[in-house]
This record gives structure tokens, sequence and C-alpha cells, in this order.
């Protein structure tokens, strides 16, 4: 009983502990951002964040468990579609998602840091933060790039959206914490030059970026999802012809 009880409290600690589960863990950063809507079964937003992550991000972060060909094959994008639109690094189709500068170079560039993994450091993080950091940076005279991100402060990672996006300036306003210390807290982003593209069409992009990075973080999930509905539907008929077959064996009995 006193085990069964530990184990119980355990379950409570880790569900209260989980950020996503307690009440207030993320919300102000949700008010700001909003919350990424993700569908996995939509190919198309799949097929693009695949285009925009070749195009923007693959130059300095690799996806080293991925293979073009794999990705191709999930996405239902054909091998000239692919070869054509989707590798520029003159790799083949089958091979992996690599980058070609080297970790040393990329470390020195980026002031100390290696531009981490995208397949594996976004299971890490979760698709939310992804779609955050790309939304948060802003101008930032200070800094080597000239940008700044409310996300992770002080980033190593220049605005490779901005184009798209525009230049924000961020509005900071001074608050007093719990300890009754003045402290810089971030109010809102106000437009300096507008990109190619409005507000609604950039989410979009990163919407789909992140979809297709949380993807590429667990690729199973496509087949998995679809294994599982198959089996769901396998059980509810087999509920159906058991429940026949019970009524036909008790049948002589009442
Ligand atoms: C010019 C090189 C470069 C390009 C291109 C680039 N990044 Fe980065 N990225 C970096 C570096 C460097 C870091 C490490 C930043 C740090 O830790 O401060 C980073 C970090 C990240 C992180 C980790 C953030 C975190 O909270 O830990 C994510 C996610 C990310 N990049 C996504 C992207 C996406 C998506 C694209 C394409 C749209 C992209 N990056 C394009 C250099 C790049």
């Amino acid at each position: 009983m006193k085990m069964l009880t530990n184990i119980i409290l355990t379950l409570l600690f880790v569900l209260c502990a989980n950020p996503a589960w307690s009440a207030g863990g993320n919300n102000h950063a949700q008010d700001v951002f909003g919350k990424v809507k993700i569908d996995m079964g939509n190919k198309a937003s799949l097929q693009r964040g695949a285009k925009y992550f070749v195009n923007y991000c693959l130059s300095c972060h690799p996806a080293q468990h991925s293979r073009y060909k794999r990705v191709a094959d999930d996405l239902g994008i054909s091998e000239d579609m692919t070869v054509d639109n989707l590798i520029f690094t003159g790799q083949k189709f089958a091979d992996l998602m690599t980058v070609s500068m080297r970790r040393e170079d990329a470390k020195k560039w980026f002031l100390g840091v290696n531009p981490p993994d995208l397949s594996t450091h976004v299971r890490a993080i979760g698709p939310q933060a992804v779609y955050e950091f790309l939304k948060a940076f802003y101008v930032d005279d200070a800094r080597p790039f000239g940008v700044n991100n409310i996300r992770l402060p002080n980033t190593a990672m220049p605005h490779v959206l901005v184009g798209l996006q525009g230049q924000k300036k961020a509005v900071f306003r001074m608050d007093t914490d719990r300890n009754g210390r003045e402290q810089k807290k971030f109010s809102e982003f106000e437009l300096m030059q507008s990109g190619t593209l409005d507000e609604k069409e950039y989410d979009q992009v990163v919407t789909d970026i992140v979809g297709f990075l949380a993807y590429l973080s667990e690729p199973a999930q496509l087949v998995r999802k679809k294994i599982g509905i198959g089996v769901l539907f396998f059980l509810a008929l087999l509920g159906v012809i058991a429940y026949f077959l019970k009524l036909e064996f008790w049948k002589d009995v009442h």
C-alpha cells in the first residue's frame, strides 16, 4: 500500500513539475508569441518547412540523423524534386543532411558556440521553444550581429529570417521583482522596418519550419500515428465481433 502511495505521489510530482502541465508555467511567453499549431497530417506545410529549412538553416545547422531520401519518402517528395530543390550541397539523394562547414570554424565564427544539430536539439527543447525563438529577434546594436533575442538573450545566432519578418525593436519597462529589486522586463515589439511578409504570413513560415523540425526530431511519428489509427479501428471491429459472439454463446444458457 505504501509503495502504491509513493508511486502515485511521484507521478503527481512529475506531472506538476512539467511546465506544460503546471499552471502559469510559460503563460507570459505564450501570451506574447502565441501557441504553435502543428499538424503532422498537413504534408504541404511539412514540405514547405523542408524547403525553408534547407534554404535558411542547413548552412549552419546539420540534421545528421536524417537522410534526404527518408525525408523525401515520408513527405511524398519525388527524387527529382528533392535533388533539384532541396540539395544545394552537392550531396547525393541517399546522404545524411550534414553541413559542409567545419565544426571548429563554426565555433570560431559564432562567438564560441556551435550551431546545434536541429534533429536532436528540437527534440530536447520542444517545438514551442523554437517557435518563440524564431519570433523573438530584435534589433540590438550592442550585439555582434546587430540582433538580440528575448527567448535566448545574447544569442550567437544571427536573425536569418530578417528579410521575411523585417526589423523589430523591443520595448522594455522597469519592473520590481519579488525581492523589491528593479529589473528590465520585456513589454512589446515595435516594427521598425517591414520585411517581405506581413505578421500572419511570417507566422505561417515559422509554423511550417517548426512543424518540419518536429517531424525531423521524431520521423517515426508519421508512421506511428497511421499504425495507431489502424490498430484502434481493428480493436473496434474485434469488439463488435466479440460482442455478437458472446450473444451467440449465451443464447442457449438464458
Ligand atoms: C549563420 C548560421 C545560422 C543559421 C543560418 C541558422 N542558425 Fe540557428 N543557431 C546558430 C547558432 C550559432 C546557434 C547557437 C545560439 C546560441 O546558443 O546562442 C543557433 C541556435 C539555434 C537554436 C537553439 C535555440 C535554443 O533555444 O537553444 C535553434 C532552435 C535554431 N538555431 C534554429 C534555427 C533555424 C530554424 C534556422 C533556419 C530558419 C537557423 N537556426 C539558422 C546559427 C545559425
